[in-house]
């Protein structure tokens, strides 16, 4: 081992690292002129051999050696880390004044919004969500609801009738006829909400559409009073207009309810007619099966656009069913 080598091994390792590009070939130096396996390296292990005035003598020169390789690669990591850094600030930049896409990405209509957010209501309380086909069986959609033959609702000029004709099928007036469907299916207890599309022979103006939404709720258990209902709606009314919201049962009529009652609700300082509701009517209950000596039961319905405009004070129904983005997206994305 001669001192003049050993600066050779320094100058070399000097070389190596300065002309490292970048971080990776850096390593590829260091291996090779600080690494185990280095020229330095060996020689420092193989100090333990020299007699005792050469390990001193050599080991000083070694250990200055070993100390300007490492101060030389700490440099040039220095360097080169500072590079990789600079680039990664330059390649990962993001301007903020480039034009972004503005294309909207879709949403779900404020109809079906409302029509979830029922529906979600009345999960959280047990209720199942029913639904029935839009084509419905008259008998459906008016006998079994004891809506009689002669009842006005049942003309022309209410309901959208199939041809032909004789087939009695009709666009379903109503959500009802789920109930009746629900009664034919399923045993007591039944806790349902039937959200849904409705069709009526109505022209299009600001307060109707020939085609709606209507939600239907149904309780038939043991025990069942107006007292559930009025709290089921007083509960169904707040969580929809804010928790001020008053309502009021004002008697009425329906085929299918005995009693029957409007539900108003006290909003924005006036009362305004929501919807329908009553205890089953007994005749509904034994057409569709029940025992009327062990089950009773109350039900509801009410028209989901109805409910939107009130809630938003949307005075005209096109722009409900229109499908003008600058009406829908005030609604939120809603997805
Ligand atoms: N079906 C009625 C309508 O279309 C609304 C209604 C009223 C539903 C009373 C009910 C009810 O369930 O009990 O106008």
């Amino acid at each position: 081992m001669r001192v003049e080598e050993i600066s050779t091994w320094v100058q070399d390792a000097r070389k190596a690292f300065a002309s490292a590009t970048d971080l990776d070939s850096l390593k590829t130096a260091r291996l090779a002129h600080a690494g185990d396996k280095s020229p330095i390296a060996l020689a420092s292990r193989g100090l333990g051999a020299l007699s005792p005035e050469d390990k001193a003598s050599f080991g000083k020169v070694i250990g200055e050696a070993k100390a300007e390789i490492a101060q030389a690669l700490a440099d040039a990591t220095a360097v080169l880390e500072a590079e990789r850094d600079r680039k990664v600030l330059l390649e990962e930049v993001v301007d903020i004044t480039l034009p972004v896409n503005r294309s909207h990405r879709g949403g779900l209509h404020p109809i079906t919004i409302i029509k979830n957010e029922v529906s979600d209501f009345f999960i959280e309380q047990g209720f199942a969500v029913e639904e029935g086909p839009e084509l419905e069986s008259g008998w459906l959609n008016f006998d079994a609801l004891n809506i009689p033959a002669d009842h006005p609702a049942r003309t022309m000029q209410d309901t959208f009738f199939i041809e032909p004709v004789e087939s009695g099928m009709v666009l379903r007036t109503h959500t009802s006829p789920v109930q009746i469907r629900t009664m034919l299916t399923q045993e007591p207890p039944i806790y349902v909400v039937c959200p849904g599309r409705t069709f009526r022979a109505d022209e299009l103006d600001a307060t109707h559409s020939p085609v709606f939404h209507q939600v239907e709720g149904l309780v038939i258990d043991k025990g069942i009073t107006m007292a559930h209902l009025k709290g089921t709606l007083d509960n169904f009314a707040r969580h929809m207009f804010g928790p001020d919201v008053t309502t009021r049962l004002r008697p009425s009529f329906f085929p299918f309810t005995e009693p029957s009652a409007e539900v108003d609700i006290f909003f924005n300082n006036r009362w305004i007619e929501w919807g329908g509701c009553g205890m089953v009517n007994p005749k509904v209950l034994a057409t569709c099966g029940i025992d009327t000596d062990v089950y009773s039961g109350f039900a509801f319905g009410m028209g989901l656009e109805r409910t939107l405009m009130v809630r938003h004070g949307i005075t005209d129904m096109h722009d409900i069913v229109e499908g003008d983005l600058r009406f829908t997206r005030q609604f939120g994305v809603g997805l």
